[in-house]
């Protein structure tokens, strides 16, 4: 039985499309079946982060709704056990039945080791698609304040919810201007109320990756953040692995 991540943050920008796909590849370079659904409806881009813009991908409700099987999901050219559905972009999040996209994640944990749902910026129906159906988050934030503050509502709200297992992942992390602001990760993980999956450092290659159509694994094998993305992935795995930038 494969495990179902939502990746959140609550601001919009602080990078959970990038680690959505970097995670995910991460997974892939070790066979791990994994599915990622693109859950930011009507404004997707996570194809692109997985190098996938050129290729053909069914939407989520191509599946939900019964038009084709998880068999169909797009495969990724170069990473052969990861698979993709795109977000619909002719649907408004609130016309979609979210009792069948729950149906849908409870037939793809059968087939896959992880499904990882990219979630929309802000707290309404896109997140909340998103979040209904599964017990596991990672939640992106940036070192801004304005991040930590939604991510921070974000966990609350979680937790109202039920939802207890919600992890901390702190993106574009740069050493110098956090001490210049004198801001630690413990601060943002006491901030937040949530422990920490994993630190990920400000690394242009992941911009870079992006415009070249490349997954940034691939673009820059050993780059700062291609290290952390894998250190996260095998995190998720029960490999216990050292936290570092
Ligand atoms: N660790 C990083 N280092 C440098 N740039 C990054 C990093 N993470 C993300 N970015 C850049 O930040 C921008 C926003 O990233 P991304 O689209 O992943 O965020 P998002 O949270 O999914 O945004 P949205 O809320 O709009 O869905 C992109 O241009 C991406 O290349
Ligand atoms: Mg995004």
């Amino acid at each position: 039985m494969g495990e179902t991540y939502a990746i959140v943050s609550g601001k919009g920008g602080t990078g959970k499309t990038s680690v959505c796909a970097g995670i995910a590849s991460a997974l892939a370079e070790q066979n791990r079946k994994v599915l990622c659904i693109d859950c930011d409806v009507g404004l997707r881009n996570l194809d692109i982060s997985l190098g996938l813009s050129d290729v053909p991908a069914l939407s989520f409700l191509d599946v939900s709704e019964g038009s084709y099987t998880l068999e169909d999901a797009a495969r990724h050219p170069r990473y052969p056990t990861l698979r993709f559905l795109t977000a619909p972009m002719n649907r408004p999040v609130e016309k979609i039945d979210t009792e069948a996209f729950g149906a849908m994640l409870r037939r793809a944990r059968d087939s896959f080791d992880f499904v990882f749902l990219d979630a929309p910026a802000g707290v309404d129906a896109g997140f909340r698609l998103c979040s209904t159906w599964t017990d596991r988050f990672l939640l992106v934030t940036g070192p801004g304040p304005a991040a930590i503050r939604d991510a921070a509502r974000v966990s609350d709200l979680l937790e109202l919810s039920g939802k207890r297992n919600v992890r901390l992942v702190v993106n574009r992390v740069d050493e110098e201007l956090l001490s210049t602001v004198r801001l630690t990760i413990d601060d943002v993980m006491d901030t937040t109320g949530t422990p920490l999956s994993g630190v990920v450092p400000e690394d242009a290659n992941i911009t870079l990756a992006a415009a070249f159509g490349t997954p940034v694994l691939m673009y820059a094998r050993k780059c700062p953040a291609a290290r952390a993305f894998r250190r996260i992935a095998a995190r998720l795995e029960g490999v216990p692995t050292k936290l570092k930038l």
